[in-house]
């Protein structure tokens, strides 16, 4: 993919669904009475992995034009075992959620992902289920896959969490549903809330109080229509690319603004962003609201402790941001960076000093000099469509043109995103 720097950006956008709702959406779907229906799906390769999974347990599945999605489900004990391994691709949402809800079935499952998935640690995972009763084995003493997940009867725990992590806190909460008594759980920093406030909309019994998670074993989850809001980590790139590149003003309507999720427009506000959201409402006990940005003189700002969580997936784009900006950004406590899709403190530290930036590569996150001429350069996406999307931003404001090599990994969550862009160049 060619990046020409552009002059100014503007329009009114809509992006794709939500990752992480649509994902719960079809796993909810799957386990609940009857049939869920979804708007706003996202069909990128990542959430279709997830279909293909449930399709393979026996769920029927069927999709329609304009991202709608129906899912058949057969109820908590409905699930069929796969004679065919399930493959979760490139997802560690598909593959980590899963494990948590196959601990609990009355059948034998096998789980395998592409080379990055083979290389994310799963033992984080597996250790607590482990501890509820569930047998899971696999690679590098039971922390790889491909593993094999052996249902067994669960008890519920009383657990804290090493790391502040959702995939981690999902999957305990879908062993939860299974367990025989009452599970805590206890996240050392508040984590993005989607299952929790997914599953109570299908009928669980979850409730939190402060970082504890409580849930109670269930009988039954009802069918639900889910209307998917639009997903504020591919929203980061519009909001970033209207701040940075000049006269700009970019109208993105419709995206989820899950607290838990904002950290984004909290740290871009602090660095002097002008972005606004409008017209605020609730979908499914989701907030959502449309996104104003306006072209920005941005300053340099500290990223760090409770807020990593909240913005996690972004940083690859802060950091383009933090380029542009005039003075120093550090970015801290943000070890998890590296056990993402790429390790993304080398991943994004490597690629902007191509521009030729002053960037530091630091044991938990990244010290990043703006202000600096930022030149087009070779890109690498290293199969991350994070680090793909990112530099695509960087190359918007370069002097020059930029190349991304591997471009076609934007379609793990962002179908359409190069088309998007070029749609706002004026
Ligand atoms: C996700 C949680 C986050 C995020 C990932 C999606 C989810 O990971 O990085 O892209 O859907 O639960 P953590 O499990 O590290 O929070």
């Amino acid at each position: 993919m060619i990046i020409s720097p552009a002059k100014s950006l503007k329009g009114e956008i809509t992006i794709p669904g939500d990752k992480s709702i649509s994902h719960r959406a079809v796993m909810f779907g799957a386990i609940a009475e009857g049939i869920t229906e979804i708007d706003g799906f996202l069909t990128g390769e990542d959430c279709l992995s997830t279909i293909d999974c449930f399709r393979k347990l026996g769920i029927q599945i069927d999709t329609f034009p304009h991202n709608k999605v129906k899912v058949f489900g057969k109820g908590m004990y409905g699930l069929q075992p796969s004679s065919d391994v399930l493959y979760t691709g490139n997802s560690g949402t598909t593959t980590r959620l899963l494990l948590g809800l196959l601990s609990g079935q009355g059948f034998e499952s096998k789980i395998d992902g592409d080379e990055s998935i083979r290389k994310r640690p799963m033992g984080r995972v597996i250790e607590p289920l482990t501890q509820m009763g569930a047998n899971i084995t696999g690679m590098d003493n039971n922390n790889l896959c491909p593993l094999v997940i052996k249902g067994q009867p669960l008890h519920g725990i009383k657990y804290k969490l090493p790391v502040a992590s959702a995939q981690l806190k999902s999957a305990l909460l879908l062993a939860s549903l299974y367990a025989q008594d009452h599970t805590i759980i206890i996240e050392p920093e508040k984590s993005r809330d989607h299952s929790e406030l997914m599953l109570n909309y299908f009928g669980a019994n979850i409730y939190t109080d402060g970082l504890d998670v409580h849930s109670a074993p269930v009988s039954q989850l009802h069918a639900q229509h889910i209307t998917v809001p639009g997903d504020i980590s591919s929203a980061a790139y519009f909001m970033v690319a209207g701040l940075i590149v000049p006269d700009s003003e970019i109208v993105i309507k419709n995206v989820g603004i899950n607290p838990t999720r904002t950290g984004i427009i909290d740290v871009l506000t602090q660095m002097g962003a002008n972005i606004h959201m409008n017209n605020t409402r609730t979908m499914n006990n989701e907030p959502v609201a449309d996104v104003v940005v306006k072209s920005s003189s941005l300053v340099g700002t500290i990223i760090e402790g409770a807020l990593i969580p909240r913005l996690i997936d972004e940083i690859p784009v802060i950091a383009v941001a933090a380029a542009a900006a005039k003075g120093t950004t550090i970015i801290k406590d943000a070890q998890e960076l590296k056990v993402k899709e790429s390790n993304r403190i080398k991943t994004v530290v490597t690629e902007l000093k191509k521009t030729g930036i002053n960037i530091q590569e630091t044991d938990d996150g990244m010290i990043i000099e703006g202000g600096q001429t930022i030149n087009g350069a070779q890109f690498e996406s290293y199969h991350d469509h994070r680090i793909a999307m990112s530099m695509a931003v960087a190359g918007l404001v370069a002097t020059n043109e930029s190349f991304i090599n591997g471009s076609d990994s934007v379609n793990i969550s962002f179908p359409g995103y190069f088309k998007l862009l070029e749609c706002l160049q004026r």
